[in-house]
C-alpha cells in the first residue's frame, strides 16, 4: 500500500492509541497531535491560528481527525462545548485544507450515534437524539467542505490508552471481579474491533475516497447479546450478569435504541469484506487472553 504523511489529531485518545502504532508498523511517516504530551504537534485545534501554525508547519498529506468530546453526557451538559470540540475542530481543518486547494485530505471519524429508530440504517436515515450526535453531524457538514471521508463508526477493544476504557474493557473488569452489572437488550449496534477499525482507516488514507461512508460490522447485536458473547470467547464468569433495559440507566442524555448500521456501500467502494460481530468478539481472544490468563 502506498505509504503517507499522516498527522492523527487527537492521538493519544482511545482509537488513537491503537491507529498510531499500527500505522507506524505499516511504514506511514506518522505525526501525532494532543494538546499536551509527548507528541510532535501541541496545539488546541478549536483555535484557527494555532490550527494554521501546526498545519503549516507539518503539512500532512492526510489528517485522520480524532480530536472530540466523546463522553455524551457532557455534549449533553455543555453544547457550547460539543460544538467547539466536535464542530469547530472540522471547521479550522477543513478551511486549511481548502486554503491548500484540497493537496490534503481529511479522514474524519463520525459515530453511530446519528442514528435512532429501526436499523440497519443506511447513510441517509440521520436521527439526531442528542447533542453528541448532534454536534458529530454537524462536524461531518464541515469536513464535507474540503476534500473528506467521513466514517461512522463504533469500536470495543482493549485498550492503549491509559485512563480510557472501552465497552469490552469495562466488562471483562467487571467480570473478572465478579461485579454484579446489567447488560442492555433494547440497545443495538455493530461495532469494530480496535484493530480492524485500524486495517480499514489505513485503506482510507490510501484511497482519499470523498464521502459520507457508515463502518461497522456486517451484522449487529444488542449490548446484551455481545456482552455474554464476549463472555463466553474469553470464558469469563457470568453469574452476577444480568439482562435488563436502558430505561432504568440514570444518564444524563438520551442514548440512541438500534445504532446498528448497514456497512454495504463501504465495502463495495472501498473492495473490502467487513467481518461479522461474531468474528470480532472471537478476536478479542487474542487482545485480553494474557492478561485473563
Ligand atoms: N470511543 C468510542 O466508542 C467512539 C465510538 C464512535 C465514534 N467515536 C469517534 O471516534 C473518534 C475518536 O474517539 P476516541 O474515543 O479515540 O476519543 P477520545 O479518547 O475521547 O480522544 C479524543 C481526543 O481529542 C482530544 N481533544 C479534545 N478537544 C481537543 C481540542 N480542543 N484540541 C485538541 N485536541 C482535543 C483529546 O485530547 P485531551 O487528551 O487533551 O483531552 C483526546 O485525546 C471521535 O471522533 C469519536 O467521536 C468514538
Amino acid at each position: 500500500m502506498a505509504l503517507s504523511r499522516v498527522l492523527v489529531t487527537g492521538a493519544l485518545g482511545l482509537l488513537g492509541s491503537t491507529l498510531v502504532p499500527f500505522l507506524q508498523a505499516r511504514g506511514h511517516e506518522v505525526l501525532r497531535h494532543a494538546r499536551k504530551g509527548e507528541v510532535e504537534i501541541c496545539a488546541d485545534l478549536t483555535d484557527a491560528d494555532q490550527v494554521c501554525a501546526a498545519l503549516d508547519a507539518v503539512a500532512p498529506e492526510v489528517i485522520v481527525n480524532l480530536a472530540a468530546l466523546t463522553n455524551v453526557d457532557e455534549c449533553e451538559r455543555n453544547p457550547q462545548l460539543a460544538y467547539l470540540e466536535n464542530v469547530r475542530i472540522v471547521e479550522n481543518l477543513a478551511k486549511w485544507i481548502q486554503k491548500k486547494a484540497n493537496a490534503c485530505h481529511l479522514v474524519q471519524l463520525s459515530t453511530d450515534q446519528v442514528y435512532d429508530g429501526l436499523g440497519p440504517h443506511k447513510e441517509s436515515n440521520i436521527n439526531l437524539t442528542n447533542y453528541y450526535g448532534f454536534s458529530k453531524y454537524a462536524g461531518e457538514l464541515a469536513a464535507a467542505t474540503a476534500s473528506s471521508t467521513v466514517l461512522r463508526t463504533n469500536f470495543f477493544g482493549q485498550s492503549q490508552c491509559s485512563g480510557r476504557t472501552s465497552l469490552s474493557d469495562w466488562l471483562v473488569q467487571a467480570l473478572t471481579k465478579g461485579e454484579p452489572i446489567t447488560v442492555f437488550e433494547d440497545v443495538r449496534f455493530s461495532p469494530l474491533s480496535l484493530a480492524r477499525l485500524s486495517e480499514f482507516l489505513e485503506i482510507v488514507i490510501a484511497k482519499r475516497q470523498q464521502g459520507i461512508y457508515n463502518l461497522g460490522s456486517r451484522d449487529g447485536m444488542s449490548k446484551a447479546d455481545f456482552a455474554f458473547a464476549l463472555a463466553e470467547a474469553l470464558g469469563l464468569p457470568i453469574r452476577n450478569m444480568a439482562r435488563g433495559t436502558s430505561g432504568k440507566a440514570k444518564l444524563n442524555a438520551y442514548r440512541p435504541k438500534d445504532m446498528c448500521m448497514d456497512s454495504s456501500l463501504f465495502a463495495n467502494i472501498f473492495s473490502v469484506e467487513l467481518p461479522t460481530l461474531k468474528e470480532e468478539i472471537q478476536a478479542m481472544r487474542a487482545a485480553y487472553g494474557d492478561d485473563i490468563g
